[in-house]
């Protein structure tokens, strides 16, 4: 895995998880435009968050990464993008005062359209068709034509991703951030929540530090940062051909590196991270920020091989490890990943996702994932850190500002015959708004408890 890279070197590698179109000069047509086309993002902005993950591989900020499991043509609106946002600014206050450090907030926003699968057929009634693989690729839609690969959709993805991008800069800098306004909304959520109880102390005191700051004339109007607020884009980058046509030698800042444009970070799925697949040879050669799925069958030998290939000068940021164990097997898994990673000196972000581990089908046959094994695996994930002495940087979560039921539970307790009435996924269950919320508390409170327990040892120790 030392040979020249360029944009395409991936090509050369056996790849997984490729459409296969049916007509490969209309792909071909398809990327020669996208190459044209203005990038996304720039290159600056994404050292800058390279640099606020080094933050948080240094013990001093906190990861914050969420949104749809996979965004859709149909669900695309101002409206959708707003109550997204929103929830994770939410949850973002929430956890900046549970940690009392900065959170960096990444959204699964503004790209986030394809979809790795376990089967390339999916079987209907003994009817078999070609799987869904995300709006990036086909339809959902169960027929034979919508299933059919098409890179058309690849124009699409790019201009939902840019409006998307759009509106998202304009709402973090133009004053829908405003800390104020946010911690209102998390006020009369608390109110609403059959929960509420156990979290308004932590609203209420937000609210306190708020209305004291404003008596001393820091407000929103006054003061910048508490109106506005950066926020980056990520998703997993499992197209490679369309990456690499958003994939542009920075010219403007000294670093002067290959870049994917697509999003600020992007990751690498689960199921497509060979030491000599094509997955990893496109993400070794560009400078971005990047992102590992970790998942139980992750070997910390390969996964020390993986970063000797991803991140062979081990700078702090670079690298974000994202486990994915499930709640049954995060006490028992996790812990030799971390160890691995402890005795080389390696520096990594670990973040949790406790999505995707933990998704089963429920009696009325729905996917569905239950929230207390989502809490169950946060909190797994807590202990495995605090037990080897690393740092618990962040959480990934799949979620919607939307009021959907998708995932059981929660303080509203979703029941497995209420998953009918709403929902929408175009891929798997997603927390809805008052379950994100839920889970920001909680882990606030998990934050809080890690933040105090150092002082009471010196107490002890004096
Ligand atoms: N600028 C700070 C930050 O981004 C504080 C802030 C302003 C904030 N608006 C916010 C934090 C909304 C979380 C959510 O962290
Ligand atoms: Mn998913």
């Amino acid at each position: 895995m030392t040979g020249a890279w360029s944009p395409s070197s991936w090509r050369n590698k056996p790849i997984k998880q490729v459409p296969s179109y049916p007509d490969a000069g209309r792909v071909e047509d398809v990327e020669k435009i996208l190459r044209g086309y203005p990038t996304l993002v720039f290159a600056g902005e994404a050292q800058r968050l390279r640099r606020e993950l080094a933050e948080v591989a240094a013990g001093r900020a906190f990861l914050l990464q969420g949104g749809d499991c996979a965004e859709s043509f149909a669900e695309f609106s101002a409206d959708n993008i707003r109550d997204t946002f929103r929830v994770l600014l939410q949850m973002a206050v929430v956890l900046t005062f549970g940690a009392s450090c900065p959170v960096v907030k990444v959204g699964r926003m503004a790209g986030q359209f394809a979809k790795p699968r376990s089967s390339d057929i999916e079987t209907i009634d003994g009817i078999e068709l070609p799987s869904y693989r995300g709006d990036m690729v086909n339809g959902m839609e169960f027929t034979e034509e919508s299933r059919i690969p098409d890179p058309e959709r690849l124009h699409r993805v790019y201009n939902q991703s840019a409006a998307t991008l759009n509106l998202l800069r304009a709402f973090a800098q133009g004053g829908f951030a405003n800390l104020e306004e946010i911690n209102r909304w998390t006020l009369s959520f608390v109110e609403d929540s059959p929960e509420g109880e156990r979290f308004e102390k932590l609203s209420q005191r937000i609210d306190e530090c708020l209305s004291f700051m404003r008596a001393c004339g820091v407000t929103p109007q006054s003061t910048q940062q508490l109106r506005e607020t950066e926020f980056y884009t990520s998703h997993e980058a499992l197209l490679l051909n369309y990456e690499e046509t958003l994939t542009r030698k920075d010219t403007i800042t000294d670093d002067r590196g290959w870049y994917a444009t697509s999003a600020h970070m992007v990751w690498i799925g689960d199921r497509t991270r060979q030491l000599d697949g094509a997955h990893v040879e496109y993400f070794r050669g560009i400078h971005n920020p990047i992102g590992l799925k970790c998942g139980p069958t992750l070997d910390p030998d390969e996964l020390l091989k993986l970063l000797d290939v991803l991140n062979p000068l081990n700078d702090p940021g670079r690298m974000t490890l994202i486990a994915r164990m499930g709640s049954d097997k995060v006490r028992a898994g996790l812990p030799k990943l971390v160890r691995a990673v402890q005795r080389e000196g390696r520096e990594v972000v670990w973040s949790c996702d406790p999505m995707h581990g933990n998704t089963l089908t429920s009696s009325t046959g729905y996917k569905t994932r239950p929230f207390d094994r989502i809490l169950d695996e946060v909190r797994g994930f807590f202990e495995v850190h605090e037990a080897e002495g690393s740092y618990a940087g962040g959480v990934h979560v799949e979620m919607t500002g939307q009021d959907v039921t998708e995932c059981t539970g929660g303080a509203h307790r979703i029941t497995e015959h209420a998953l009918a009435d709403r929902y929408h996924t175009h891929c798997d269950p997603r927390l809805n708004a008052s379950q994100s919320l839920e889970l920001a508390f909680l882990v606030a409170e998990m934050l809080q408890k890690r933040r105090r327990a150092p002082a009471v040892e010196l107490r002890e120790a004096s």
